[in-house]
């Protein structure tokens, strides 16, 4: 049974690059609800874990780090033991550290009472891979966020490009499809759409396009 049954959770999940962090930012926004964003939970054990020298394939330590983290969230940026870290959780190494740690099932445990407790009034708009299957299954709206993986590529070369970062197209693809593979085939939490959840897909559409979708479907519920 869930912890605050009462307060509304909308849960969005979906591939690495799909668009469903800024969508998600943008319901909670307009909504004035809060905002989880579980793929950095993820992000922090990998660069935690980096940090004190514990491989990503360690499943038993990194599932003590993650119960240990010292995180706070304060005004859209990221601290780990007092330290910001916004900026260095979301490097492409980490990304990819984060979906190496995602795997163990000690991690996700770890990190299970931390998502429950943003769950508070009015409302919570959550985004990740097992948002509707695992951390909130009672959410009264379920998403399935997606886009094709030459599309999600398109947009996180862009996205590299405008901030003037390195971007390599055919390395960015490869790794996304890793990623999918990955996040899809683990046995712990895999990235799935529930029979419940309505499908969005952004491969034609844009972010706007796609807030609007979720915020007529969240209406159309009331
Ligand atoms: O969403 P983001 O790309 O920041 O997530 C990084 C990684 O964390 C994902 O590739 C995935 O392996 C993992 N993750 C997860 N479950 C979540 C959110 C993220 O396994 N709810």
């Amino acid at each position: 049974m869930p912890a605050n049954p009462n307060i509304p959770v909308i849960a969005i999940d979906g591939p690495s690059a799909s668009g469903k962090g800024t969508v998600a930012q943008l319901v909670a926004d307009k909504l004035g609800y809060h905002y989880l964003d579980s793929g950095a939970l993820y992000r922090i054990v990998a660069l935690a874990a980096q940090q004190q020298q514990v491989i990503w394939s360690n499943a038993q330590a990194l599932g003590a780090l993650a119960k240990a983290l010292n995180i706070s969230f304060k005004d859209g940026e990221i601290y780990l033991n007092d330290a910001l870290i916004t900026e260095l959780v979301r490097t492409e190494e980490i990304g990819r550290g984060a979906s190496e740690v995602a795997v163990h099932t000690p991690v996700r445990a770890a990190l299970l009472d931390l998502q429950h407790n943003f769950r508070t009034p009015p409302g919570l708009v959550a985004d990740g891979r097992d948002m509707a299957s695992v951390v909130f299954t009672d959410a009264k709206l379920k998403i399935y966020l997606t886009a094709s993986v030459e599309v999600r590529t398109e947009r996180r070369y862009k996205q590299l490009k405008s901030k003037g970062l390195n971007a390599d197209y055919d390395k960015i693809l490869a790794d996304l499809q890793q990623r999918d593979l990955r996040d899809s085939a683990r046995s712990a939490s895999p990235l799935i759409q529930t029979p419940d959840a309505l499908l969005l897909d952004t491969t034609q559409c844009d972010i706007q396009q796609a807030v609007d979708f979720v915020l007529i479907a969240y209406k159309k519920l009331a």
